[in-house]
C-alpha cells in the first residue's frame, strides 16, 4: 500500500462524515453523566486502548467530574490493513494495580470482537472491583466472537470508519468527525 501525501489525496478519501462533533459530543455528555451518576465515590479506573482510544479518552475524561483515574494499554490487532489479522497483541501494559479499582474499559470501536474479548479476559484475571466496557462505535455485522460492551455510543453498518482517534494506515486520527473512508478514492487520480 502507497502512504498517501497529498492533502488533495488525503481529502478524497473522505468519503462522507457518519457521526459528526455535535452528534458525539453530546453523547459523550451523557454518558459522563451516567458515569457520575452509577461510580460516585467509587475508585474509578478509566483503561484506554491505544492508539485508536485517546481522542474518545480525552473527551469521556472531562465529561466526568467525580474523581478518576486514567491507565494505557496497548493492543494491537490491525496490521496497516482493513481486515484483521485476527491476532491480538499487548504491546504495552497498564501500570496500576487493576484489583484496587472499578475499571472502565474504553474503546473506540468493536470489530470482529477479538481485542476487547482478550483485553476483558486478561483484565478480569486480574480481579478488579468491576469491569465495565465503553465503546464509542459498535459494528455488530463483523463480530466473529461473542462479545458485548456494557455502553455502546453508536452502533454502525459494516464500514470502515475513520477520525476522531481511528486511522487507515495511521492517518486520519486528527479528524474531529467519524467518517466513512473511501478505499478507491485514489483510482481516478
Ligand atoms: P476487533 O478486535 O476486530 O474488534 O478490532 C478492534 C480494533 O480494530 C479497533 O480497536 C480499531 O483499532 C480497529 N478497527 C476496527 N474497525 C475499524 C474501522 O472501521 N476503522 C479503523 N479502525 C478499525
Ligand atoms: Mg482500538
Amino acid at each position: 500500500m502507497e502512504k498517501i501525501y497529498l492533502p488533495s489525496e488525503y481529502q478524497r478519501r473522505i468519503k462522507r462524515v457518519l457521526v459528526s462533533q455535535e452528534e458525539i459530543a453530546s453523547a459523550i455528555e451523557k454518558v459522563g453523566q451516567e458515569i457520575n451518576e452509577s461510580y460516585d465515590g467509587r475508585p474509578i479506573l478509566l483503561v484506554s486502548i491505544l492508539k485508536g482510544s485517546f481522542v474518545f479518552l480525552a473527551d469521556l475524561c472531562r465529561a466526568i467530574t467525580v474523581p478518576c483515574e486514567i491507565g494505557f494499554m496497548c493492543a494491537k490487532s490491525y496490521y496497516n490493513d482493513t481486515v484483521s489479522s485476527g491476532v491480538v497483541k499487548i504491546t504495552m501494559d497498564l501500570d496500576q494495580d487493576v484489583s484496587k479499582y472499578h475499571v472502565i474499559i474504553v474503546e473506540d470501536i468493536i470489530d470482529t470482537g477479538r481485542t476487547l474479548c482478550d483485553v476483558v479476559k486478561m483484565l478480569r484475571a486480574r480481579k478488579p472491583l468491576s469491569l465495565k466496557v465503553v465503546t464509542l462505535l459498535d459494528k455488530p455485522d463483523r463480530r466473529v466472537v461473542d462479545f458485548h460492551a456494557d455502553r455502546v455510543l453508536f452502533t454502525i453498518p459494516d464500514l470502515f470508519v475513520i477520525g476522531y482517534g481511528l486511522d487507515y494506515d495511521e492517518y486520519y486520527r486528527t479528524l474531529p468527525y467519524i467518517a466513512e473512508y473511501d478505499e478507491g478514492g485514489n483510482e481516478d487520480v
